[in-house]
């Protein structure tokens, strides 16, 4: 079992991110062992309820199913959660634990965030993108008509289980917004100021047969790779009030992509990946990268099966981007490649995004 620790200094708190193949048995009885209280409640995401739900056998009462979609993420199921829990007789030494992907984990940790003002929270990850990403770092939120993740709160988890097995279950459509995600990592690698280098680009353009058969092995290496690169930023930068920042390579855009369709019709990654796309572009308008690598981020996005998701109105997308929460109030705040795996956070004004 690889067990990482994400250490946040300032609040002197420190919790524990498990990958390994479990049995369900084992996997509950570890969770519940972070359950310090005596009671719980366990938000599962139906799909994961649906495949898994038996076998976990939590007791009915203290088992919350929420629908799956980016547009579940809202305020009516944060309250529904919220109504749940406070029926149950949740006090302020219990638990809310989120068996899900990443809509599952954001909100039940939104809820757990400002349930009697905070209680312990268990991220069960059950999808790639979860695992590599949303699960850890301690964002949370919902979603409104106004954008992604306006409403919400940094708030860590007590602790992480990632089960690779969950990953035999997962949707081809699931499994490479994932991999959308994968490629984020692999393309800011150098600028997460991790102390180990992973070669993730490298790694990626040569493993993509092993990667889409899911052999274990390959697998297990990248969410480590990928958990590693994140606790490293988020350790040096948990607010994101600078190198977090990093973090966010193609989300402007790809919020914005999200926001327009309604959260329906793309996934999180396709859309990510819509967005590191118009990045590079923007850094080749700039001169901030060369030709040749733009072309090869191409290509490899190419390979993993992403092309460009269509033509998108620029005066809506630019609306949408305007209500971003990263941007300074004069300027997008954009995150652009400058090099082979480094970005750099850069203000961009809205008459060159489009130019
Ligand atoms: N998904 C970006 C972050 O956690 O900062």
């Amino acid at each position: 079992m690889v067990e990482l620790s994400v250490n946040i200094k300032e609040q002197d708190k420190k919790y524990p991110i498990f990958i390994e193949s479990f049995t369900l048995s084992d996997l509950k009885e570890k969770i519940l062992s972070f359950c310090s209280g005596e009671k719980f409640v366990v938000v599962f995401s139906e799909k994961v309820f649906q495949l898994y739900g038996k076998d976990f056998n939590f007791d009915k009462s203290c088992v919350f199913i929420l629908k799956d979609g980016e547009k579940e993420k809202n305020i009516k199921n944060y309250e529904k959660i919220m109504e749940f829990c406070l029926k149950k007789g949740l006090t302020r030494k219990d638990s809310l634990i989120a068996i899900g992907g990443g809509v599952c984990g954001d909100l039940t940790g939104f809820v757990a965030s400002t349930y009697m003002r905070g209680i312990d929270f268990i991220q069960v990850p059950t999808t790639l993108l979860a695992d590599v990403d949303s699960s850890v770092g301690g964002k949370t939120g919902i979603d409104s008509s106004f954008g992604k993740n306006l409403i919400g709160s940094f708030y860590q988890p007590k602790a992480v289980f990632i089960n690779t097995d969950f990953l035999n279950t997962l949707d081809d459509r699931q499994f490479k917004t994932g991999l959308g995600e994968i490629l984020k990592y692999g393309f800011i690698e150098k600028s997460c100021c991790c102390e180990e280098d992973f070669n993730l680009l490298n790694f990626l353009q040569e493993k993509k047969d092993e990667i889409f058969l899911r052999d274990k092995k390959t697998l297990s290496f990248i969410i480590e790779s990928c958990v590693n690169l994140k606790k490293s930023v988020v350790e040096k930068d948990e607010k994101e009030s600078g190198l977090r920042r990093v973090l966010n390579f193609g989300h402007t855009y790809g919020h914005a992509i999200e926001n327009f369709t309604n959260y329906r019709k793309f996934t999180h990654g396709e859309a990510v990946v819509e967005g590191i796309l118009f990045s590079f572009n923007l850094s080749l308008k700039k001169n901030l990268i060369d030709e040749n690598y733009c072309f090869l981020a191409r290509d490899i996005l190419k390979k993993y099966g992403f092309s460009p998701l269509g033509t998108f109105p620029k005066e809506k997308i630019l609306n949408i981007m305007k209500k971003d929460k990263k941007n300074d109030g004069k300027n997008f705040i954009f995150v652009l490649p400058v090099g082979f795996s480094k970005v750099d956070v850069q203000p961009v004004n809205s008459f060159s995004l489009f130019e």
